[in-house]
């Protein structure tokens, strides 16, 4: 007979969990005792991760969650707590990244990026925001960037803006929920060793590499720990924050 789970253990949602750094986020949360929802718009890989991270289903489920549409948030966050009867993290992961020079970019693809980007990261925080701040206890975590900060080196000008956004939005959330228990920060990585990066770069990895001062690619797996940590109840003091993470590229 399997070993019941303690009914302390608590549930992270996670978007774009399916690939790249999404899947260092859900690995580091379950290792670190989370129940882990994987959610994207790919269900294979993201049925994979759950199914490695856990056979039986219970520790690490799947759901299709498509962070362009709003309805979606509130459908997987209904689904959680009628399972599970609890959810106390949102990771924003998601997002489209897009390199293009600011003259070549359609403006209806320069909309579609922030809808996509900035648009997700606000309807996760107000869904899921709700809920955690009806029961008193939340975290919302938003993955900026670097290119949110210094307007991007390798990404185009609509990735740049919409991560500049995520930033501003992680302060409005952090400030109205601040006294209901619920915290929410984002990190903003700099060029990461994942397989989004290498593709962007390209032909041009050496040259970005000389342009990093620690003089490497960033692990995902440092991103996940900070993702971790800020997931935890130990960091209730940090709120609207965003921590950095970027080799030295940019300091302030
Ligand atoms: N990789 C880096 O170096 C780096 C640097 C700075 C910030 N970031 C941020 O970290 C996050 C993850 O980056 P990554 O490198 O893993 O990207 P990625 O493109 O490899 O993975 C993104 C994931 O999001 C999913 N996705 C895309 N559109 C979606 C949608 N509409 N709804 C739901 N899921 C969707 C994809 O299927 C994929 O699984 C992003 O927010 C990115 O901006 C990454």
């Amino acid at each position: 007979m399997a070993t019941p789970l303690p009914d302390n253990i608590q549930t992270a949602v996670v978007t774009g969990g399916a690939r790249g750094l999404g899947v260092h986020i859900v690995r580091a949360l379950h290792q670190a005792g989370f129940r882990v929802v994987i959610t994207d718009i790919d269900p294979k890989p993201a049925e994979a991760l759950a199914s490695e991270l856990d056979l039986a289903g219970e520790t690490a489920v799947t759901a299709t969650l498509d962070v362009d549409k709003p309805d979606d948030f509130q459908l997987v966050l209904d689904k959680v707590i009628e399972r599970f009867g609890r959810c106390e993290v949102l990771v924003n992961n998601a997002a489209r990244t897009a390199a293009q020079n600011v003259f070549d970019i359609d403006p209806a693809d320069f909309n579609a990026v922030m809808a996509t980007n900035a648009g997700g990261v606000f309807t996760g925080c107000q869904v899921f925001g709700r809920h955690f701040r009806e029961r008193g206890y939340g975290r919302l975590i938003n993955l900026a960037s670097l290119a949110g900060q210094n307007g991007g080196t390798a990404t185009g000008a609509h990735y740049a803006a919409s991560k500049g956004a995520i930033l501003t939005l992680t302060k409005i959330f952090a400030r109205d929920l601040a006294k209901d228990g619920v915290t929410c920060n984002a990190i903003a990585p700099g060029p990461l060793d994942t397989p989004m990066v290498r593709e962007v770069l390209g032909d041009n990895l050496d040259k970005a590499l000389a342009n990093i001062p620690v003089g490497k690619l960033g692990a995902p797996d440092l991103v996940a720990q900070m993702v971790t940590f800020l997931a935890s109840p130990q960091a209730a003091f940090v709120t609207g924050a965003c921590w950095d993470a970027n080799g030295g590229i940019y300091m302030r």
